[in-house]
This record gives structure tokens, C-alpha cells and sequence, in this order.
């Protein structure tokens, strides 16, 4: 058996075991196929991890970078309290729309907003705006401008924020420090930064699942 069905299988398993049937997400992953867009969102178990990551901070406010087909969105703002938000950017309108219904399908269209534009125009517009300090805010978006996101993250975070980066392993793509790609050069300086950031306190996890090999940064703010 390869490496990936071995992945897969167990991954399967874990899903059969944690994440219960639900109708809502995989209507939104139904949408996604359907309109054609790429299957890049995260696997349940790990939508399942940032449910509970957000549920263990106690989340009111949440920023996600890279909104797609609204399936990582959905599992978050699943944990928010009525009164809660989520604010997610996207760049595709085409991919926002799509998301937007399947936010509204699941019932979560009280708490959550897209906003469609390139993330880099939109996280000033946040910052002038009284809507921060975020709990929790997720990087998966174009990972060549995770160094600026990196920066957003931190200006719109309190002490206790958590700071999320999806794919930052890539089949171990990343340990290629000759790659000239500047999605590889982007991730690479990324984590150079939050581990030699201060106000941060840092790890990063390398993940299998039906997605491959990949990993996650995690970064919780400790000083301002
Ligand atoms: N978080 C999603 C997957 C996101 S895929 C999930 O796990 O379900 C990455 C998304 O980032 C794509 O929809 C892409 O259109 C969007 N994106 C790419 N560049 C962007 C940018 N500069 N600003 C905002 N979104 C961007
Ligand atoms: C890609 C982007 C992602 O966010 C992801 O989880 C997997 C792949 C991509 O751009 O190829
Ligand atoms: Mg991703």
C-alpha cells in the first residue's frame, strides 16, 4: 500500500471516528467540486482541530485569510457564541460566492462576512475599523505574502491570540531553501519570522491526511 492510502485510510478512520456525519459541510464541499474550484480546503480532521482550537480560546472574533469554498470558515465559526464574528478574506468573488451560500446553508451567516479583495487591501481597511483584537486568525491564502500576513496578524492580536498558518510543509517543499518559487520563498521567511518574533510563542506540526503531507504553524501572541 502507498504512503497515501495509508494516509487516507487512517484519516478516514479518524473522521469516522471524531467528525459525525454533517449534511452542511459536505453540502459545501459538494459547491466547491461543482463550481469547479480546486480541492484545497482542509481535511475534516483538521477542520474538526480548528473548531476546537477556537472553542479552547474561547474565540468571539475570528480572521481567516483565504476563504475558498467556506469549509474551513463554517467549522470555525461553528464554535462562536451567538454574539460572535468571523471575517473571512477572498480574493475570487467567484469562490466568495460560492462560500456565501454555503455559510448561509449552514446557518452561520449571522456571524460570518466575506470580504472580497485582495487580503492585503482589506486588513488595513480591518485595522481602522473597531472590530479587532481577534482571538484567532488562520493564514490560507497566496503563501508568498505570508510574511505580511504574518504582520496583520500581530497588529489586529491581543496576548492570547492564536495564530493559525496552514501549509507550511508541503511534501517537505519547504525545506528546500534553493527553491526560487515564491510561494516556497514566502512560507520559508514566514517561519523564520514567527520563530524569531518575540511576541510570539511558536511551533509548527507536520500533518498526513487525505491532503498529503503537509503542516501547520501555530503561534499564540504572549506579549504586545
Ligand atoms: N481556507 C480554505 C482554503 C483556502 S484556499 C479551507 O481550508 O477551506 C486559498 C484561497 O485563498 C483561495 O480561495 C484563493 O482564491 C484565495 N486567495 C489567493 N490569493 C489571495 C489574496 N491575495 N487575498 C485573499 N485571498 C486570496
Ligand atoms: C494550495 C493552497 C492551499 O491552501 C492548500 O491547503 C493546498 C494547496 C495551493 O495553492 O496549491
Ligand atoms: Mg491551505
Amino acid at each position: 500500500m502507498s504512503d497515501q492510502q495509508t494516509w487516507t485510510d487512517v484519516d478516514a478512520n479518524i473522521a469516522d471516528l471524531f467528525v459525525h456525519p454533517d449534511p452542511e459541510l459536505d453540502a459545501a464541499l459538494e459547491a466547491s467540486k461543482t463550481a469547479g474550484m480546486p480541492a484545497i480546503e482542509i481535511a475534516p480532521s483538521h477542520g474538526k482541530l480548528l473548531m476546537l482550537l477556537a472553542m479552547v480560546g474561547g474565540a468571539h472574533r475570528i480572521l481567516e485569510i483565504g476563504t475558498l469554498g467556506g469549509y474551513s470558515t463554517i467549522w470555525m465559526a461553528r464554535a462562536l457564541p451567538p454574539d460572535g464574528r468571523l471575517i473571512s478574506l477572498e480574493a475570487s468573488a467567484d469562490h466568495a460566492k460560492v462560500a456565501a451560500a454555503s455559510i448561509e446553508n449552514a446557518g452561520l451567516s449571522d456571524r460570518v462576512e466575506i470580504r472580497v479583495g485582495p487580503a492585503l487591501g482589506a486588513l488595513p481597511k480591518i485595522a481602522k475599523e473597531d472590530v479587532g483584537p481577534f482571538d484567532l486568525v488562520f493564514i490560507d491564502a497566496d503563501k508568498e505574502n505570508n510574511p505580511a500576513y504574518f504582520d496583520w496578524a500581530l497588529k489586529l492580536s491581543r496576548p492570547g491570540t492564536m495564530i493559525v498558518a496552514d501549509n507550511v510543509v508541503r511534501y517537505g517543499g519547504l525545506m528546500d531553501d534553493a527553491s526560487e518559487e515564491p510561494s516556497v520563498k514566502g512560507m520559508r521567511s514566514f517561519m523564520e519570522m514567527v520563530a524569531n518574533e518575540p511576541r510570539v510563542s511558536a511551533t509548527a506540526i507536520q500533518t498526513v491526511s487525505l491532503k498529503g503531507h503537509d503542516g501547520f504553524a501555530l503561534a499564540v501572541v504572549t506579549g504586545e
